[in-house]
């Protein structure tokens, strides 16, 4: 027998919106604390803490990063994700500073596993905050050369799973590069550090305040990673690319940015059956604050009704500089 729903007037879909006890009961998708990543971004002392592209997002000493994530805490959100500040003297072509194991984020990790125990630390993996000429990789007659970086981002995360990270994210776009750290984490004894995929990262205009953060938009000058990371008109190789990851060993995927992209996390939600993670990257913010700031749109709500989208598209967990005014609209 085949179902034939009621026509109206028989069936007004506004009964069931009636009231706010019933709209909530029948939420098709809820938002919890326990979705969120927060990422942070770490300095030495005489970095300057402002980015004024993210209103109300700093840049933390070791000391300041212990705090906030204390705070994160306190709210309920059980993962953060850490980049440098890496300070322009020691930025150099090959990214030198990301081998070196005393290097801010691998002291940064070290301490938060010892003052914040509970808390999982994941770490971006790739060159971008490291080289003097802003790419994820090594450069070889003016291309970011894929075999060359993977090698070097293999020995970036044996210095942080030496550290104490507990899930390694790397955001670089070169191929292989899943196969290549996992092996490289396999044989130097660590089978159990989780590799978080950014599977499909798009060349997106959205990155634009978190290359201020990194201090790596006036490094990139007019380049784009455009030769790595996907372009935005292509849906189906996302696909491929979340294949060969997991092929590659990943634990998780990934979608970034998010909101524009709400259909490659469908896709790939329905796809793979992989925790799959949605990164509302900083131009996500900042357009948010922005308009609010200018009394366009309502910051809170808005917020909430884009990560309740994300989740909706099929996210499993969300990274969100919001995460923290998120927690606590949430609370109530
Ligand atoms: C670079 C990296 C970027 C982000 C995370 N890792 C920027 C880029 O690719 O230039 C962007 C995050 C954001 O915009 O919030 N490896």
């Amino acid at each position: 027998m085949k179902f034939i729903p009621a026509k109206y007037p028989q069936s007004r879909l506004r009964r069931n919106r009636q009231d706010a006890w019933c709209r909530d009961l029948i939420a098709e998708t809820r938002l919890s604390v326990k979705d969120f990543v927060l990422p942070l971004f770490v300095r030495e002392h005489h970095i300057p803490p402002e980015i004024s592209a993210m209103p109300g997002i700093m840049r933390h000493t070791l000391e300041e990063l212990i705090l906030i994530c204390q705070k994160a805490q306190s709210l309920g959100i059980n993962a953060v994700l850490l980049f440098p500040c890496t300070d322009p003297s020691l930025k150099c072509e090959e990214g030198k500073e990301a081998c070196n194991p005393d290097n801010l984020i691998c002291q940064a990790v070290r301490l938060l596993k010892r003052e914040c125990p509970d808390l999982g630390v994941m770490v971006d993996v790739a060159l971008d905050p490291y080289t003097s000429h802003g790419h994820d990789g090594v450069l070889r007659e003016g291309q970011v050369a894929n075999d060359e970086t993977v090698f070097i981002l293999q020995q970036m995360a044996l210095v942080l799973a030496q550290a104490g990270v507990d899930v390694i994210a790397p955001s670089d776009m070169m191929d292989g590069r899943i196969g290549a750290i996992r092996k490289a984490l396999d044989q130097a004894g660590y089978p159990n550090l989780r590799i978080l995929a950014y599977s499909a990262k798009y060349a997106s205009a959205f990155y634009g305040p978190f290359r201020e953060a990194l201090g790596t938009l006036s490094a990139l000058g007019k380049a784009d990673k455009k030769t790595y990371q996907m372009d935005p008109a292509n849906a189906r190789e996302a696909l491929r690319e979340a294949a060969q990851d997991v092929l590659e060993g990943a634990d998780m995927l990934m979608v970034k940015p998010a909101l524009p992209y709400l259909d490659i996390i469908y896709r790939i939600k329905e796809t793979f059956p992989l925790p799959l993670f949605a990164y509302q990257i900083s131009g996500e913010y900042s357009i948010l604050k922005a308009a609010s700031e200018k009394g366009w749109v309502d910051y809170e709500r808005a917020l909430i009704e884009t990560l309740t989208s994300i989740k909706r598209a099929g996210a499993t967990g969300i990274i969100t500089y919001a995460a923290l005014d998120a927690a606590e609209l949430l609370q109530g």
